[in-house]
């Protein structure tokens, strides 16, 4: 029964007796590679070393006899220019299609820059509104499934949580609509537009503009644009993103948005340039703070990253070398999954045009079981719900699965050992109902 002949058969329409027969081979599969004791990291979307390498050369670009000064004559050495050297924020204005003076350029984690913000909204308010943290509750709107350190921010800075569906053309607008027109305390959303994390979601041009026109009960409402992904391709005819910050001002909503990205998975995660864009006016209010809060980014880094990607063409160009190294990361799991799960009612995933993650869905109330089933194996994947606020997924069916890390070999063993946990789950859950 078990083989070729059932692999392709619903597990919907399986009696309890095949399922068992599954199982039982299941199971002897998962009991092998438990004996192998392996320890594969699956959790985090992390560049690999052959990605990191193709940055090296731009720590040779700095020298002890290097010009240390920007275009505009400052030295880098030395304190000045808050919001960052002028070549970088160059170049990221025309990576993101905005203005030199609508970017700020910071220090080199972008999610620093969002928890930054979303407290200074907390502690200072927006525009000469009332401080968030005044009042007696504030809520945020999360498309999930969505990116855990996004509810992890909002949650321990005390504001409510409320999720709304993400389809593959960006969240539900008709929801997001009805909940920001008739709630005054909803005073934000959580978005990843291009290559969302982790469903490779792009927000089509109808979302955007509908987000830039949107009535909002709240006058101080703001939108959290992470472009964390915007540049990181994986095929060619990927589509583009919508501009939104010159939507907002056609729509006459100028001030409505942050943005965000950072070259951590350009160049060096955790070590690259994070980047904040927004309406000059957005800019002008947030660097009243910053000039108390720092004395500035680290410009030598600055200097190294735009000397060394120079403008959007060599940008890009760099980023198909990332993509060439991870495209066949991405092949592989999806096409394991395909040829372990395809047919089998049990498991539905995305084939990214781009970013970091794939997205399966498999049975609904088996997601932690089948983490818990990896985990056993030595396949660590991020934890059951993480992409849901406050880490309830109300299916408990959506798993991350971050392939970027491992060597390839690795890869297929983990996605192997996955689709066996994915089945195992499956049988028990249904053998028992
Ligand atoms: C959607 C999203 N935003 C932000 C980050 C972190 O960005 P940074 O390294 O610039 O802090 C990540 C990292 O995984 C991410 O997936």
């Amino acid at each position: 029964m078990v083989g070729n002949s059932m692999s392709s058969v619903s597990f919907l329409k399986c009696s309890k007796t095949q399922l068992q027969e599954i199982s039982d081979a299941e199971r002897a599969k998962y009991a092998a590679f438990l004996a192998k004791n392996l320890k594969l990291d699956m959790s985090r979307g992390k560049p690999c070393k052959e990605q990191l390498d193709l940055s090296r050369p731009m720590l040779d670009i700095l020298s002890a006899t290097s010009d240390l000064k920007t275009e505009s004559g400052i030295d880098t050495r030395n304190y000045a220019l808050l919001d960052g050297i002028p070549e970088i924020k160059k170049l990221y204005a025309e990576i993101l299609g905005v203005k030199e003076s609508q970017v700020i350029a910071g220090g080199s984690s972008s999610l620093n820059m969002m928890y930054d913000t979303v407290q200074r909204g907390m502690q200072f308010g927006f525009g000469g509104h009332t401080p968030w943290g005044k009042a007696d509750k504030i809520k945020f709107l999360c498309p999930a499934p969505g990116y855990d350190r996004h509810f992890a921010v909002t949650e321990l800075l005390g504001i409510e949580m409320i999720p709304v569906a993400l389809r593959a053309d960006g969240p539900d607008m008709d929801e997001v609509e009805r909940l920001v027109a008739e709630d005054e305390s909803i005073k934000g959303i959580w978005c990843v537009p291009r290559f969302s994390n982790p469903t490779g979601a792009v927000y089509s041009d109808a979302v955007v503009k509908r987000f830039a026109a949107m009535k909002t009960a709240a006058a101080d409402f703001r939108i959290f644009w992470d472009n964390a992904y915007s540049i990181h391709v994986l095929t060619d005819g990927a589509p583009e993103l919508l501009e939104i910050l010159s939507e907002c001002e056609k729509a006459g909503n100028p001030d409505r948005v942050f943005e965000f990205t950072s070259t951590s998975k350009v160049t060096f995660a955790g070590a690259g340039v994070a980047f904040f864009a927004s309406s000059e006016n957005n800019v002008k209010e947030a660097k009243k703070v910053l000039t108390i809060q720092t004395i500035g980014p680290d410009k030598l880094n600055q200097l190294r990253h735009a000397r060394f990607l120079k403008d959007k063409a060599a940008t890009l160009a760099h980023m198909k070398r990332h993509a060439a190294i991870l495209k066949p990361k991405f092949d592989a799991v999806t096409d394991a999954l395909t040829a372990g799960l395809k047919g089998l009612g049990i498991a539905e995933w995305n084939a990214p045009l781009g970013g970091y993650f794939i997205s399966i869905d498999v049975l609904d109330g088996t997601a932690k079981r089948v983490v818990a089933l990896a985990k056993e194996a030595g396949v660590a994947l991020t934890p059951a719900g993480a992409t849901f606020p406050y880490g309830r997924d109300p299916r408990d069916r959506n798993i991350r699965f971050a392939p970027t890390l491992p060597p390839l070999d690795e890869l297929k063993t983990a996605t192997e050992i996955f689709i066996s946990c994915v089945k195992i789950a499956a049988c028990e859950l249904k053998i028992e109902s």
